[in-house]
């Protein structure tokens, strides 16, 4: 039996890599296109494992796509290839409608071909999962009840809105062609390997070289947390025992605000590495993203009740261990510090205003 995952040299995706070969016997391949998001070395020890292949591809090219397809015979592809990061959609929105609607139509009709040739049981027990996000349902008041599966799409960003377009296109090869598919939509996951673009990250290395740590706008956004561990264990889930046709909410049962959040990896910092500290004196309020959605929160009670999942890491405590994670591993730091990486970081926060 064989799974293939796309973005798997990304963060979510290597975290799904990971535990696949250390805890089932299934072959695995990794789909890749490594743009600077990208690393083969979060992958770890899965990298080595005869029961792991690496395909350095792209999810736009049809014919490597449909190579891909025939050569390894999969059961189903967990598909998380994309461009994720909000800030650089508003930056440059062309390459997330590339990859994230065109590239994920690329792969539905590949693997619509591919299943329409598989013979009985395997046809019915194929699955093609879109692992997508909380943000194309827009944004909430402090007040409004959170996130359904039903809840309508109102994406703000041109990242969500073209993961929303991503969606749609599942939902419709499901619905016209009985392709069977699986969709999840997440909160904000952290953990290991996450690219030091997004908030978590960037916190943690900025406040260890004692570099501002900027926050944008007033601070009181608020998001929903999830341990990445507890993501890909969600995802695997849906896998086996998601229905066809369905999409699942996941979500942290965490909800903070980011100044929240900064303050709490300031104390935790404190604590763990007091030689770059106090940590406190480094935040920075500056001018805040444009269409800055206000609050994300999910309901998973679909998940739970159906599925029976839950996370199993606490916040805090997941926090912790997401520094400590990078206090111990210079090297994979190193190699995602690229001059592209330090480009972005000057595109991104040189035109910021600091806040009086
Ligand atoms: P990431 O940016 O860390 O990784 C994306 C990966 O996709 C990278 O390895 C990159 O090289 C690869 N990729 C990009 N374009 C490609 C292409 N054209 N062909 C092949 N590979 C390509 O992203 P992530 O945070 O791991 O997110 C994974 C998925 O989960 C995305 O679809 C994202 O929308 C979704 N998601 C993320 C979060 C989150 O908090 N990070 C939450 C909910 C949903
Ligand atoms: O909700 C799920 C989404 O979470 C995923 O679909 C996206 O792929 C993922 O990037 C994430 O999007 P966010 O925009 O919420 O994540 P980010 O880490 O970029 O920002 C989190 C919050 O922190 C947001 O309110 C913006 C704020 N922020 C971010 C950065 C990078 C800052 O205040 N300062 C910063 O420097």
């Amino acid at each position: 039996m064989t799974l293939i995952v796309t973005g798997a040299a990304g963060f979510i995706g290597s975290c799904v890599v990971r535990q696949l070969v250390a805890e089932t016997d299934e072959l695995v391949v990794s789909v890749d296109a490594l743009t600077y998001a990208g690393n083969p070395l979060s992958l770890g020890d899965a990298q080595a494992s005869p029961k792991h292949r690496f395909e350095h591809a792209d999810i736009r090219d049809q014919p490597r796509m449909q190579a891909i397809f025939e050569q390894y015979q999969p059961r189903a592809i967990l598909h998380l290839a994309a461009e994720s990061h909000v800030d650089r959609s508003i930056h440059g929105p062309a390459e997330f409608v590339s990859t994230n609607v065109v590239g994920t139509l690329t792969l539905l009709q590949v693997a619509l071909d591919y299943w329409r040739g598989l013979p009985e049981p395997r046809r019915s027990q194929f699955r093609f999962q879109h692992i997508s996000t909380d943000e194309v349902f827009g944004s909430l008041s402090a007040t409004d009840p959170a996130f359904e599966e039903t809840t309508a799409y109102q994406p703000n960003s041109p990242y969500s809105a073209s993961k929303a377009g991503s969606d749609h296109l599942v939902r419709a090869w499901h619905h016209t062609y009985g392709l069977p598919t699986l969709m999840t939509n997440c909160s904000n996951n952290y953990g290991p390997y996450h690219f030091p673009e997004k908030l978590i990250p960037l916190m943690i290395l900025n406040a260890l070289d004692g570099k501002p740590l900027p926050v944008y706008g007033d601070g009181q956004n608020v998001r929903d947390w999830l341990y990445v561990e507890d993501h890909a264990r969600a995802l695997r889930l849906v896998l086996e025992k998601g229905r066809p046709g369905e999409t699942y909410n996941v979500g942290g049962a965490a909800e903070r605000k980011n100044i929240e959040v900064v303050d709490t990896l300031c104390n935790i910092l404190d604590e763990l590495h007091p030689q770059s500290g106090p940590h406190h004196r480094l935040i920075t309020y500056v001018t805040d993203r444009p269409g800055h959605d206000r609050r994300y929160a999910i309901n998973f009670t679909k998940l739970e009740s159906e599925l029976g999942w839950r996370p199993q890491e606490n916040f805090e405590t997941g926090l912790r261990k997401t520094v400590q994670w990078y206090l111990d591993n210079p090297e994979w730091v190193q190699s995602v510090r690229s001059g592209e990486y330090r480009n972005w970081l000057e595109m991104n926060y040189a035109g910021r205003t600091q806040a009086a």
